[in-house]
């Protein structure tokens, strides 16, 4: 079994993360760990380890993380470069594989998109792009999140078309730059949903 991989895993991080985002990372372990069970599809193990990893690039200086995009040959397009928050996702794969020892392609995509989403995500990948939303320690930061919570056990889609629009709505009251990707993965989901009613 991999739960001992799991076990490994979460000391690292312990160790590698500062406090809080130990602690936001082990919330969204254990969040996907419950949608898996929710979303029958994966051993919850491998779901926990990409919620143990989905983060792992973060506490990396930016330096260190241009440096991993560079060592993996990554492309970072100019609005990655302007938006350097963004990076930590799509250079985690590689930290993943790297420095933990984690090859598995199904959750490096998870790692890669649990920011901005995408379309046509597997359901590994909206696991954990929701679990990043809603984890416990979100708690009273994100407005509304309870019918978010509720949503994710109930319809997977929808909850991801939620926190896409919710993601937007906030960076557009920031007078931030909308995501493209983001807007992406909102439009396909909204769509996907309006014709999953509309033949119902
Ligand atoms: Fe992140
Ligand atoms: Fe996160």
């Amino acid at each position: 079994m991999k739960f001992e991989l799991v076990g490994m895993l979460e000391g690292q991080l312990n160790a590698n993360l500062d406090e809080k985002r130990f602690l936001h990372t082990r919330g969204v372990a254990y969040t996907a760990a419950a949608l898996a069970m929710r979303w029958y599809k994966y051993e919850i193990d491998r779901v926990m380890i990409a919620g143990y990893m989905h983060d792992c690039a973060k506490c990396m200086s930016l330096p260190q993380q241009l440096r991993a995009a560079e060592d993996g040959m990554i492309y970072l397009s100019d609005y990655y470069l302007q938006h350097p928050k963004l990076i930590h996702a799509l250079v985690g794969p590689a930290v993943a594989q790297e420095e933990y020892g984690i090859f598995d392609r199904e959750i490096h995509d998870a790692i890669r998109t649990h920011t901005t989403g995408a379309p046509d995500m597997s359901v590994m990948q909206k696991i954990i792009y929701v679990a990043d939303f809603i984890e416990p320690n979100r708690e009273g930061i994100i407005m509304k999140i309870e019918n978010i919570r509720e949503t994710a056990f109930t319809d997977l889609d929808k909850a991801v078309y939620m926190i896409a629009d919710r993601t937007l709505e906030y960076l557009k009251k920031q007078g931030a730059d909308i995501d493209p990707l983001t807007e992406k993965t909102r439009d396909f989901y909204k769509k996907l949903i309006e014709e999953r009613e509309g033949v119902e």
